[in-house]
């Protein structure tokens, strides 16, 4: 067995007297394709932000690539929450994935044919190539998703982070966006960590599922985690996992933001309790 690119060990994350997660322990293996789940507010993208090196644990601790975690690790690529790029950036597709190099190696600056052909291949490998030479601003959000899972793969990490990537994208696009990431973890050996609020869409390409909710967390196959005997007993109420058409569907699953308004910084309204 390989050594994991990220271990936690014990892990806990509070804030006052709220706790997030605790007693974590989870090893994300070379290529390994991880979905994080869990209602608003349960800690996802903080989760993320401690192995960024941007957010302290409380207790436990973090080692990435067998050394504790420093921040700004190119080795660590992130497609953070969506957000679409300003109007009028001036920026085109190259230009972004250009700012994912690192324009060293050893010391030495890359010659610019160099790193124009090192960005002209990350572009082929999420397929942006058409659109290379226009401004980020003008492109729709697939195509700027793929734009950024580009500049994430820039620095060719041993891990990728990627934070609700499919938000706002049709089904063609999150199909898309998945495959590709899908393709190039396994082409390029990097573990992902992948946070959604839906799993179908990645439901046949992810190895474990990591659930976090009402403090606590599961981690293990989908079909390991997806239960209603599991979940209803992380969030300490029932919840009903159905299975229908090949699809996941989690009724009944209490919104953790609900009793902090102040906190979700997108409520979203579900029907039928999508994780
Ligand atoms: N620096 C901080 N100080 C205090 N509270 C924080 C801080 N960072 C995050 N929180 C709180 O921790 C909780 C978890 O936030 P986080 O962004 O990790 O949730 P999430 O699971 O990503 O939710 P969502 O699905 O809405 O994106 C939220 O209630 C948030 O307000
Ligand atoms: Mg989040």
């Amino acid at each position: 067995m390989t050594d994991p690119v990220l271990t936690l060990r014990d892990a806990s994350l509070s804030f006052g007297s709220r706790t997030l997660w605790s007693g974590l322990d989870l090893d994300v293996q070379p290529g390994e394709f991880i979905a994080v789940l869990g209602s608003n507010g349960s800690g996802k993208s903080s989760l993320l932000k401690v192995i960024l090196g941007q957010q302290k644990l409380t207790s436990g601790s973090i080692s990435f690539l067998g050394a504790p975690g420093r921040r700004g690790d190119r080795r660590i690529g992130y497609v953070p929450q969506q957000k679409l790029a300003d109007d009028g950036t001036p920026l085109r597709a190259r230009d972004l994935v250009g700012l994912g190099l690192s324009g060293h190696r050893w010391g030495v600056p890359l010659p610019s044919a160099t790193r124009r052909r090192e960005v002209d291949a990350l572009l082929a490998a999420v397929g942006a190539t058409e659109y290379a030479n226009v401004g980020v601003s003008t492109l729709s959000g697939g195509e700027q998703q793929r734009v950024r899972i580009g500049q994430a793969l820039a620095g060719d990490p041993r891990l990728l982070l990627c934070d609700e990537p499919l938000l706002s994208l049709d089904l063609t696009h999150q199909r898309a966006v998945s495959e590709l990431i899908d393709r190039q973890r396994r082409e390029r050996d990097f573990g992902v960590l992948f946070v959604t609020h839906d799993i179908n869409p990645i439901l046949d390409m992810v190895d474990r599922v990591l659930y976090l909710a009402g403090g606590g967390f599961r981690i293990g196959s989908p079909s390991e985690v997806l239960r209603s005997e599991v979940l209803s007993e992380l969030y300490g109420s029932h919840v009903d996992v159905i299975r229908t058409h090949g699809r996941v569907i989690v009724v009944g699953a209490p919104d953790v933001s609900a009793e902090h308004p102040e906190h979700g910084d997108h409520p979203v309204h579900r029907l039928e309790g999508l994780p």
